[in-house]
């Protein structure tokens, strides 16, 4: 359920019409609702009500920190895979202890600073990873807690500075049925029971943490993936018995349909054989469908009954891959007519560049009946900051 509907004709976002933002702040931009962000939050949250747990959002789905900071008001943790996503959590007032850090490829300065900054734990993911922790643990005098993802092949007991404290997994992502994720379930119980219950329990350590990752599909179009009470039942199921506190790491499921990317009609252009909707977004803006071939529905934002057509729905980036949809049925639409590109909320904006110079766009969130620049718009010289002309070349 979002909050992204239709008063009239008129796509709102919570009680603030659309065509209100694009008037003030521009096009493209992001459009979040901060009653569906809240909602979906609490709405998984409160499904593992009955067990110890902690949902750490993942940071990569929307890392702009007015969303990190709602979700650690709700009590949510973070999971991240860079000390860039960890500078974010810590400045949206993230506690540490709720902190787990994913991701195979961490360099040193990340993991000192986030031993530094006390995070819960490193999923750990190679042998060589660990064999880096601990050199680098050791180094600052400090032990690190480790979660091994499961199948590591690694043999955690010679490694002084490491405490092993959780396993984890994280099988995939846009997952439309709980079926993977309790055969995963039973592969990391078998791996408890099996491999480190005999080599690490005599050794006095404790498995505390069970991280299942992330996963959970949205309905971009007609998928119909389980309900955040469905799949927490069948995972309370599957960790009966054990004495953990359970970790997920949620991102697109929370954030995915509580944003729009609003994009502004430039121009109709119709051959012989194609039409083309040409509009003031593109791949720089949100790379998924020019990436993954995946779908976003396009709604307009100013609902007409007009003639259908059917158009590719193109971005303003000198490339035959930015689109946004192809072969889409759609209300033909006018110049400067507003359209919002819908399940934009993960991997939007994260996923962002400025390919061809275009400055990113502007994210916004919606309260009630307010709204808040919650991100800039970028200009021209947020585009070359940093850049230098040699002084031999003046
Ligand atoms: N935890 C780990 C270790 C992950 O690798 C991921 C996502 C998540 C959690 C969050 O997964 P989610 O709940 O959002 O499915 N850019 C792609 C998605 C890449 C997902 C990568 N890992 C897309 O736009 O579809």
């Amino acid at each position: 359920m979002n909050h992204f509907e239709y008063r009239n004709g008129e796509m709102f976002a919570e009680d603030v019409p659309v065509k209100r933002i694009a008037k003030e702040v521009g096009t493209p931009a992001y459009v979040y609702s901060l009653a569906t962000l809240k909602r979906h939050f609490r709405v998984f949250d409160q499904a593992f009500a009955k067990i110890p747990h902690i949902v750490c959002f993942s940071v990569k789905a929307n890392s702009n920190i007015a969303l990190l900071r709602t979700f650690a008001k709700e009590g949510g943790g973070f999971d991240i895979v860079s000390g860039g996503e960890l500078f974010r959590a810590l400045k949206a007032g993230a506690d540490p202890k709720k902190i787990v850090f994913s991701g195979v490829g961490k360099k040193k300065e990340e993991i000192e600073y986030a031993l530094n900054s006390g995070i819960l734990m490193f999923n750990v993911e190679s042998e060589h990873e660990m064999v880096a922790l601990n050199e680098i643990a050791g180094g600052i005098g400090k032990r690190a807690p480790i979660s091994l993802r499961i199948n590591p092949d690694v043999d955690p007991q010679t490694h002084p500075y490491l405490e092993v404290v959780g396993v984890d997994c994280h099988i995939g992502s846009q997952l439309t049925s709980v079926s993977p994720f309790v055969d995963a379930l039973a592969r990391v119980r078998e791996y408890l029971d099996r491999v480190l219950v005999g080599s690490l329990l005599k050794e006095g350590a404790r498995i505390r943490y069970l991280d299942l990752g992330g996963g959970l599909g949205i309905s971009y179009k007609d998928e119909m993936p389980p309900h955040p009470e469905e799949y927490a039942r069948a995972i309370i199921q599957g960790v009966e018995g054990l004495d953990v506190t359970l970790i997920l790491e949620p991102g697109r499921v929370i954030v995915g349909n509580a944003g729009i990317l609003l994009t502004e009609v430039l121009y109709l252009k119709e051959t012989d054989e194609k039409k083309f909707v040409i509009v003031d977004g593109g791949m720089n803006d949100l790379i998924r469908p020019a990436l993954y071939g995946s779908y976003q529905a396009i709604q307009p934002v100013m609902q007409n009954n007009g003639e259908k057509i059917v158009a590719d729905i193109v971005g303003p980036i000198c490339e035959s891959g930015d689109f946004f949809a192809k072969d889409r049925e759609i209300a033909r639409p006018d110049r400067g007519d507003l359209l919002a590109v819908m399940s934009a909320g993960a991997y939007g904006f994260t996923m962002a560049s400025n390919y061809n110079s275009h400055p990113k766009p502007p994210e916004i969130l919606v309260d009630g009946d307010q709204y808040y620049v919650i991100r800039a718009r970028e200009n021209f010289d947020d585009l070359i900051r940093g850049e230098v002309i040699p002084a031999a070349l003046q």
